[in-house]
């Protein structure tokens, strides 16, 4: 019998599920079965399970003796569940400035635009609340609908509004990890800044705060250590926040070498630090949870220490292109330095909040920089970026055994892509019918592997139909479509 006091039981998902559980690793498995317990974990798989072969819903009714749900999409080779997707840098205090910016770089982009908005979270109670309810919500919303299940988010430097945000994630019920920005001196921009005391006070605050909000039996929204970047934090600031993550086992997440400008104004604050991964180095934020985003320009000698650090990094080509800060040479710091890499959109300095638009620039930007440098060995692959997106987001966030892929014992993130949904610019005229059954699954899966070209570069959101974070289904674009069936 279903427990009258959950909203989900026991759930069978049955269909094509597509993942990149290691890298260079595309599996596609076809006539799929999955379990997942109404605490949101997978705890079954079965690859092709024929229905005419086994009698598997009585089966597992008998041997589980309890009710379930049985949800089926196998008949429809254009619909197929891929993980969802983990978004590892994105400033949710920046949404309202998509699109707006292309004029400048980096340095420029901040003071002109990023600062001016971010400082107006800082207002007076009332309004603050209030435009911080209404940005979030909609970052929120239009992340989760196209498919991001956890996120690694930025906000601001003001803490009521921070812990606004993580209420809201646990509202719409996406996991995410929640980073109040730290900045004690803006050299730049003085109306933006807060003393190294209130940092200490706000950090406090929101750690507290965070540790009460989760539901009890999961944590779906962490803090996570944010100095914004070298050049806008004290060493005192950077030194006190190498020891929180210490004491409160916390990751940490900051920008690097993403803009040349950028580099030489480190060298200049810092110089008695050889480089710009020193500085973090130095005091002490540079681990195996940390998130470097961007990481453009690096140096031999700092790509050697990011990996021996086993930190990993946030590429942000959508980004990187908009305030033309440069190609980071991604394929290298994967197969070469075996750092991890993984996506991020960088809303607002990216302008599209769905991490698929960035797996496919992410492709884009690789090819334009291997026609620079003449090896065809820095293209990206589908692969590649699909693990980026998944798997590599997956450890990024320290979670490599909780999420990225289908997987008995991790948690449920899950989409359901649909390239013939309803609003779907996709062309799938050759794929309505279902892939032969006869077919080798050589050919299978070639097919697939088509599909999941047109996905990535002729798809958007429109395709992201349904998506699940912890086994709970938190949106579902197909209240028009009554093709599930019900056990
Ligand atoms: N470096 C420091 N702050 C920022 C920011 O808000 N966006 C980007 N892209 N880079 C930064
Ligand atoms: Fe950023």
């Amino acid at each position: 019998e279903p427990k009258a006091s959950s909203s989900i039981g026991y759930t069978l998902y049955y269909g094509t599920f597509v993942h990149t559980p290691t890298l260079e690793e595309l599996e596609i498995c076809f006539n799929t079965l999955v379990g997942v317990t109404s605490d949101g974990e997978i705890d079954y798989i079965h690859k092709n399970y024929k229905p005419e072969e086994h009698d598997y819903m009585t089966a597992v009714h008998r041997n589980r003796n309890r009710h379930f749900d049985f949800i089926d999409y196998s008949q429809d080779p254009t619909k197929f569940f891929v993980p969802g997707f983990i978004d590892t840098h994105i400033h949710a205090s920046q949404f309202p400035n998509v699109g707006i910016g292309l004029d400048c770089p980096l340095l420029d982009w901040l003071n002109d635009y990023t600062f001016p908005l971010e400082n107006q979270f800082t207002d007076s109670n009332e309004k603050k609340l209030q435009f911080a309810k209404n940005v979030y919500s909609k970052v929120i919303n239009k992340t989760l609908t196209s498919g991001t299940t956890c996120a690694s988010y930025f906000t601001t430097i003001d803490p009521q509004t921070t812990n606004l945000f993580a209420e809201l994630l646990l509202e719409h019920g996406q996991r995410g990890f929640v980073g109040k920005v730290c900045m004690d001196h803006n050299d730049t921009y003085h109306d933006y800044e807060e003393s190294f005391e209130d940092c200490v006070h706000s950090m406090n605050s929101i750690i507290n705060h965070l540790d009460k909000l989760n539901p009890s039996d999961d944590t779906l929204v962490k803090p996570i250590i944010t100095p914004r970047f070298a050049p806008v934090c004290s060493r005192k600031m950077l030194n006190w926040l190498g020891k929180l993550s210490k004491t409160h086992s916390l990751p940490i997440q900051t920008h690097i070498s993403e803009n040349t400008k950028e580099i030489e104004l480190v060298r200049d604050m810092f110089p008695d630090c050889e480089d710009y991964a020193t500085v973090y180095d130095k005091h002490n934020l540079l681990s195996s949870s940390t998130i470097l985003a961007h990481a453009i320009h690096l140096t031999k000698k700092e790509r050697k220490m990011i990996s021996k650090k086993e930190c990993s990094i946030s590429h942000c080509p959508t980004s990187n292109t908009f305030i033309s800060s440069g190609e980071a040479p991604v394929k290298q710091y994967l197969y070469q330095d075996k750092i991890n890499v993984s996506l991020g959109t960088d809303v607002s300095g990216g302008f599209d909040s769905s991490i698929l638009a960035v797996i496919k620039h992410s492709i884009l930007v690789s090819h334009h920089l291997a026609m620079k440098t003449g090896r065809q060995g820095d293209k990206l692959s589908i692969i590649d970026a699909l693990y980026m997106a998944t798997q590599g987001g997956a450890k990024a966030i320290g979670m490599p055994d909780v999420l990225g892929s289908f997987e008995v014992g991790k948690k449920f993130d899950v989409q359901l892509i649909d390239l013939s949904s309803k609003d779907s610019i996709v062309d799938t005229f050759e794929w309505q019918l279902p892939l032969e059954e006869e077919a080798n699954q050589r050919k299978k899966s070639k097919q697939m592997q088509d599909l999941l070209g047109k996905w990535i570069f002729s798809g958007d959101d429109r395709n992201c139909v349904k998506v699940w974070c912890n086994g709970r289904l938190v949106v579902n674009k197909m209240h028009y479509q009554r093709d599930d069936r019900w056990v």
